[in-house]
């Protein structure tokens, strides 16, 4: 058995003794492998239970998505909202609407989420501040000015989760991978960790996500 086939069945193992998918993102997860390209950018029963848990345990009044896709991770994330909370999600893609509003419609949540189609580059200095909770998980190159964007409308004390973060181990390799993404995904690591107004650490789960905490203004 190699290292990769080890992982695979740790993986594995892990998916078979985390709590199963609910009937509503079951059919999520298997309409967007069927009908939906890129299927495997949706976060999947292990990353989302994660975010439901983290969450569940902040009870936010606000979360703020960037990148909807069709809709997975802010149904588990907007089940942790407290009552009366509300999540924000926004999505460039106008053509994946359909699906993820019929899905939060499915999980009773149309009241909880509101999905803002748009360049979250341009929609976010829009939003209100007071932001507990952030998912970020949209374009790869835009992590540093996404977050430029969003880290003033957080409150203090609050979440931002960032996906992606360890790009198939590709940050860690600098002579071997380039490309824009890697470059752009080891400059954010970077700034996030000398940052003195966070604390944070990857999580290296799936393909690594951030937890950063916004310690002050
Ligand atoms: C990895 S997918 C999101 C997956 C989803 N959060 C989940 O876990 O199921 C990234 C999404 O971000 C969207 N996106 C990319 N750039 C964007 C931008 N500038 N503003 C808003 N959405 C963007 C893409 O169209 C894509 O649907």
């Amino acid at each position: 058995m190699d290292f990769l086939d080890f992982n695979k069945e740790v993986w594995e193992y892990i998916e078979s003794h985390t709590s199963r998918e609910d009937p509503v993102l079951a059919a999520l997860n298997r309409y967007t492998h069927l009908k939906v390209v890129h299927p495997r950018m949706l976060s999947g029963q292990v990353q989302g239970k994660l975010l439901e848990f983290i969450s569940r345990m902040i009870q936010p009044s606000y979360i703020l998505e960037i990148g909807t896709y069709t809709g997975y991770s802010a149904i588990c994330l907007a089940r942790g909202l407290k009552n009366g909370g509300n999540l924000i999600t926004i999505e460039i893609n106008d053509e994946l609407a359909s699906v993820s509003e019929k899905f939060f419609a499915e999980a009773g949540l149309t009241d909880k989420i509101e999905p803002v189609n748009g360049n979250a580059l341009d929609v976010i200095p829009l939003l209100e501040s007071g932001i507990d909770l952030v998912f970020m998980d949209a374009e790869k190159e835009q992590y540093s000015r996404y977050f430029e964007l969003v880290f003033p409308k957080m409150k203090p004390g609050g979440f931002l989760l960032a996906d992606n973060t360890l790009w198939d181990g590709k940050v860690v390799y600098e002579k071997e991978f380039n490309d824009t993404a890697s470059i752009a995904l080891r400059d954010f690591n970077k700034m996030i960790n000398e940052n003195p107004k966070t604390d944070n650490l990857i999580l290296p789960l799936r393909d690594g996500l951030s937890l950063i905490r916004k310690i002050r203004e």
